[in-house]
């Protein structure tokens, strides 16, 4: 079976950049991505595309018109596609049964069920999104009804790449998983999509499994990453204490093959439009079935991320001799990480809403994600600044809250930062960025997490 249309529903932070690195590897497919909002269709249309990854505008621009096209959906878009990605928006549920926890699947089964009337016989569906265990089971029930199941193979394809890293995770993946159903046609589908992704990743990288292995694996990557997270996080207030150093514990450990060294930055919390919603989804998976130990071993992982974004607010304050009401505190970074504009779940938006509700005055800095940061603390009271330039915002400030680990924030000139700032000058690093022995020579109150802080008090 030999792709020659691809057509994807939903352009989003996945839909996007997968997309176009399909395009840029396999010029002889061509591929269309449709989305309901005619604002992102044409914002991907534009220079200024609407999400931020290195190395997109370049790939985006060599195939955009060739063989990659973002439109608005239409009937003949289904009708004349081979394969079809659906990589649309799962979020958490925020109604009804499950609020709070379970995935929200209407734009999936509303895809679904746009898709059915004009897919054409031998189509295949692949599920990109991620979605709770058996999804792919109840999308095909959708499909296949009053038509013979041979008809439309649908399989499970989960997405591991991590924003910021988009273009190489996606150009040199640790694996391609394909998930599919027994029976010829299905395994006949799973191989056309492996044909695919062979135009560039090596064929043992990609795995095949069950359908429901693949949704879980999904779901199972992330929930394994956060915990990770988490784990080195409830040590941070220990090694605070006792005078130990965060960094040198990941460091000592990350040297045991068996625990490797990535993944254990401790920080304000993790963030981002996964992490919470996969482990929250996994919990009430196990709560589905009964397993209620299980469902508040994972729950457990989110309130300790949240537990420890709310120290760091509470160390703002602490610190600052129990107020800052009144204070200008500059946040340094709302991206959500690094190498964004994502702001989804980002720490910096609990941290935001702590310290308005004490009263400071807050000034936002973060090179790709003021717009986003803007929005999120929309109608919020307060003073909030927004300000692109880190020098300016820092000028007057009591204290700096650094909470994205920008490169750029490393690199500015802190001398000349500490001489416009209000004294004593104080310095919370979220993200151990920074070298905290010369600030603290240059005057600064430096507080790391889990490291011991260095203060002039
Ligand atoms: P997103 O919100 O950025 O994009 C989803 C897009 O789908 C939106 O633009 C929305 O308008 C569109 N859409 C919704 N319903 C539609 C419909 N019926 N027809 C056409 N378009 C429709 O979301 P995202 O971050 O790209 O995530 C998509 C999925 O991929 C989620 O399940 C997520 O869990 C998963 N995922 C995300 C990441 C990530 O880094 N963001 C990584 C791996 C997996
Ligand atoms: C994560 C996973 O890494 C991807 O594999 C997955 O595909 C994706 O979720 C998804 O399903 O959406 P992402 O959220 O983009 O990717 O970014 P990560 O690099 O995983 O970072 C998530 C959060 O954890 C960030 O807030 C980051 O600052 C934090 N983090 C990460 C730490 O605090 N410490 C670390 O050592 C690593």
């Amino acid at each position: 079976m030999s792709i020659q249309n691809i057509l994807c529903v939903g352009a989003g932070y996945v839909g996007g950049p997968s997309m176009a690195v399909i395009a840029d590897q396999c010029p002889e497919i061509t591929v269309r991505v449709v989305d309901i909002n005619p604002e992102r269709v044409a914002q991907w249309n534009s220079d200024t595309l609407p999400v931020y990854e290195p190395g997109l505008d370049a790939i985006v621009q060599r195939c955009r018109g060739r063989n990659l096209f973002f439109e608005s959906p239409t009937p003949d878009h289904v009708n004349a596609a081979d394969m079809v990605f659906v990589s649309v928006n799962t979020p958490t549920k925020s109604f009804g049964h499950g609020s709070g926890q379970a995935a929200d699947l209407q734009y999936w089964e509303s895809t679904a069920r746009w898709l059915r009337p004009h897919l054409k016989r031998g189509a295949i569906v692949v599920e990109k999104s991620t979605v709770p265990v058996k999804t792919a089971e109840a999308i095909a029930t959708i499909l296949h009804y009053d038509r013979p199941e041979q008809d439309i193979a649908v399989l499970s394809n989960p997405e591991f790449l991590a924003e910021g890293t988009a273009i190489r995770d996606l150009e040199q993946p640790d694996r391609v998983l394909i998930g599919h159903g027994d029976s010829p046609a299905d395994q006949a589908a799973a191989q056309a999509l492996a044909d695919v992704y062979a135009h560039w990743v090596p064929r043992e990288q990609i795995l095949f499994s069950s359908v429901w292995s693949s949704e879980l694996a999904k779901l199972a990557a992330n929930a394994l990453l956060a915990q990770r997270i988490t784990s080195m996080n409830t040590l941070t207030a220990l090694c605070e204490r006792t005078n130990a150093d965060i960094s040198q514990i990941a460091d000592a450990v990350g040297h045991d093959k068996r625990i490797g060294p990535r993944f254990l930055q401790a920080g304000v919390g993790f963030g981002g439009s996964c992490f919470r919603k996969d482990i929250l989804n996994l919990a009430y998976l196990c709560e589905q079935e009964g397993l209620n130990v299980e469902a508040a071993y994972w729950r457990s992982v989110v309130l300790l991320n949240d537990h420890q974004t709310d120290r760091f607010a509470r160390m703002i304050v602490e610190k600052q001799f129990n107020s800052v009401a009144g204070k200008r505190v500059v946040i340094f970074g709302f991206a959500f990480k690094p190498g964004t504009n994502d702001t989804r779940d980002a720490p910096a938006i609990r941290v935001c809403r702590s310290l308005l509700e004490e009263r400071a005055k807050l000034v936002i800095t973060d090179p790709q994600a003021l717009e986003h940061a803007r929005q999120d603390l929309a109608g919020l009271a307060g003073g909030i600044t927004f300000e692109p330039d880190p020098y300016r915002a820092a000028a007057g400030a009591h204290a700096i809250a650094l909470v994205t680990e920008w490169p750029e924030f490393a690199a500015l000139d802190y001398a000349r930062i500490y001489a416009g700032m209000e004294k004593p000058a104080f310095l919370f690093d979220g993200r151990n960025l920074l070298d905290a022995a010369a600030l603290h020579g240059l005057g600064f109150n430096v507080y790391p997490l889990g490291r011991r802080a260095r203060t002039h008090l």
